[in-house]
């Protein structure tokens, strides 16, 4: 007996009890799962509640013709293949069957052997598939979440940037404040370069304790201390060809820092407790939220890592300075995690747009998309209003730090300049835009002009 190496699902149809329980006993030692029906409504209903891979299926049955329910089946399941079981071998209707969609057929009486050639085909043709439409959706996934988006002057330059150095090779340091998007930066110097087929890995330097660290980066070999039971490669050779990122880099401890320095100019890598050096090509990436500059006055960071590590310095802006960008990676979000979540949300009511652009953003980006997604988590509205967002944010100067003399004590500002002052600030934070100011501020661009000059 051969068990077959690609079990399936299969659904037996045939108003012949004997044929049936023949198949069912013969796919089964094959390694199948079988399922038969004498009627097509049972059929329906085993369809219905399980999961089946083939459909084998009489031609000629009482109720409806086989090939007219193939054609029942390609409209419900496209993806779900239909062997055809004809007692008359003809040509035509072999032909009515494939046309009616059906993946193959067979003659009566049935020749186990050549019967289960077909199914295992059919069956590998529907894995095929499965895996096709499985890989699509990854790359779809992983295109939208990997995209950059942002249109705002100052990120269109870190974008010009991103495609002038990705190929160079040469170590870029990525500084910018926590959730700027350094390491998607980092992902989209590896994609855009020559070393895109290769790995790109990530570690963060502060998430270890120094030794784990050590032997995370560079390796061990067995028995080099005592819980090294397995040797282990580590991450430069892991991610030789491609990519390495050393985020959070500031926290590496010093005393990592010169083994670090040697890797990055001679390409070679000593693992822990082993006497040969590995060569290791590794493009290396770092990047901190912190100044790194400072760091190393303070002497907490060796300056000539500093200054092999910030050959090319890549700075993010804040989100607060992107204008209009935050508007932008609000309808994404909303987009992809709406569908996420499987609610209708399409985006944001005017107030609560106005409460985004005012907000001050301390967590960039990605405290934009958790605020998104929280809202999207609790809304009922197809629009996302004030009131879904958190308190902070709904704040009437949305935690804008107002210019001094609005603050300022004892200081009491007309309104109406106090209206011309705030009217300029939200016009600065989008770039000039006078008409989505007007419609941000729920007045019609005539009014804007006016109450700017006016006063
Ligand atoms: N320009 C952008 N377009 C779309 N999504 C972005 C953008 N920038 C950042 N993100 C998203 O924001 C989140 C934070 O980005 P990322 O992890 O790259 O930030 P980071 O600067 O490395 O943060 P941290 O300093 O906390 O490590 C991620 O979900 C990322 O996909
Ligand atoms: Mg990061």
């Amino acid at each position: 007996m051969t068990v077959n190496n690609l079990p399936g699902k299969i659904l037996v149809i045939d108003d012949d009890r004997a044929l049936c329980e023949l198949l069912e006993e013969d796919l089964s030692r094959r390694g199948h799962s079988v399922w038969t029906a004498l009627k097509v409504v049972d059929a329906r209903e085993i369809l219905h509640q399980q999961d089946i891979d083939i459909v084998l299926t009489d031609l000629n049955m009482p109720e409806i013709s086989g090939i007219e329910f193939c054609a029942e089946i390609q409209s419900n399941r496209p993806d779900l293949p239909v062997v055809i079981m004809t007692a008359f071998g003809s040509l035509e209707t072999a032909i009515a069957a494939l046309r009616a969609g059906a993946y193959d057929f067979v003659t009566k009486p049935v020749d186990l052997d050549l019967l289960s050639i077909s199914l295992d085909r059919a069956l590998q043709h529907r894995h095929l598939q499965e895996k096709v439409r499985l890989l699509k959706n990854q790359v779809r996934q992983q295109r939208s979440d990997d995209e950059m988006l942002g249109e705002s002057p100052v990120f269109q330059e870190v974008k010009q940037q991103i495609m002038r150095i990705a190929n160079l090779d040469t170590s870029v340091f990525i500084c910018g404040e926590s959730g700027t998007g350094k390491e998607l930066v980092a992902r989209a110097l590896h994609q855009q370069s020559h070393r895109c087929e290769e790995p790109f890995i990530a570690i963060n330097c502060a998430a270890l304790p120094e030794n784990l660290l050590e032997s995370e980066l560079f390796g061990h070999v067995r028995g080099a201390f005592t819980d090294a039971r397995e040797t282990r490669k580590g991450l430069f050779v892991e991610a030789s060809g491609g990519t390495l990122l050393l985020d959070e880099v500031a926290e590496l401890p010093l005393a990592l820092q010169p083994k670090l320095l040697r890797v990055l100019e001679d390409h070679k890598v000593r693992p822990l407790g082993g006497s040969k050096e590995i060569d290791c090509d590794v493009r290396v990436l770092a990047s901190s939220h912190q100044d790194l500059a400072a760091a190393v006055a303070a002497g907490q960071f060796r300056s000539d890592l500093f200054y092999r590590l910030n050959v090319i310095q890549l700075e993010l802006p804040p989100l607060r300075d992107r204008g209009n960008d935050i508007l932008l990676l609000a309808f994404r979000f909303i987009e992809q995690l709406s569908q996420r979540f499987n609610k209708s949300v399409t985006g944001l009511a005017q107030p609560a747009a106005a409460c985004l652009l005012a907000y001050h953003w301390p967590g960039n980006v990605r405290e934009l998309r958790n605020v998104i997604e929280r809202a999207l988590a609790f809304t009922d509205h197809d629009q996302l209003i004030m009131e879904d967002f958190p308190e902070q944010i709904r704040r009437p100067n949305g935690g804008v730090s107002l210019p001094a003399s609005l603050v300022a004590t004892g200081d009491i500002l007309p309104l109406e300049e106090m209206e011309r002052r705030y009217i300029r600030q939200v016009l600065d934070q989008l770039n000039d835009n006078r008409t989505l100011a007007a419609r941000l501020l729920g007045v019609d661009r005539k009014t804007l002009y006016r109450k700017l000059k006016d006063s």
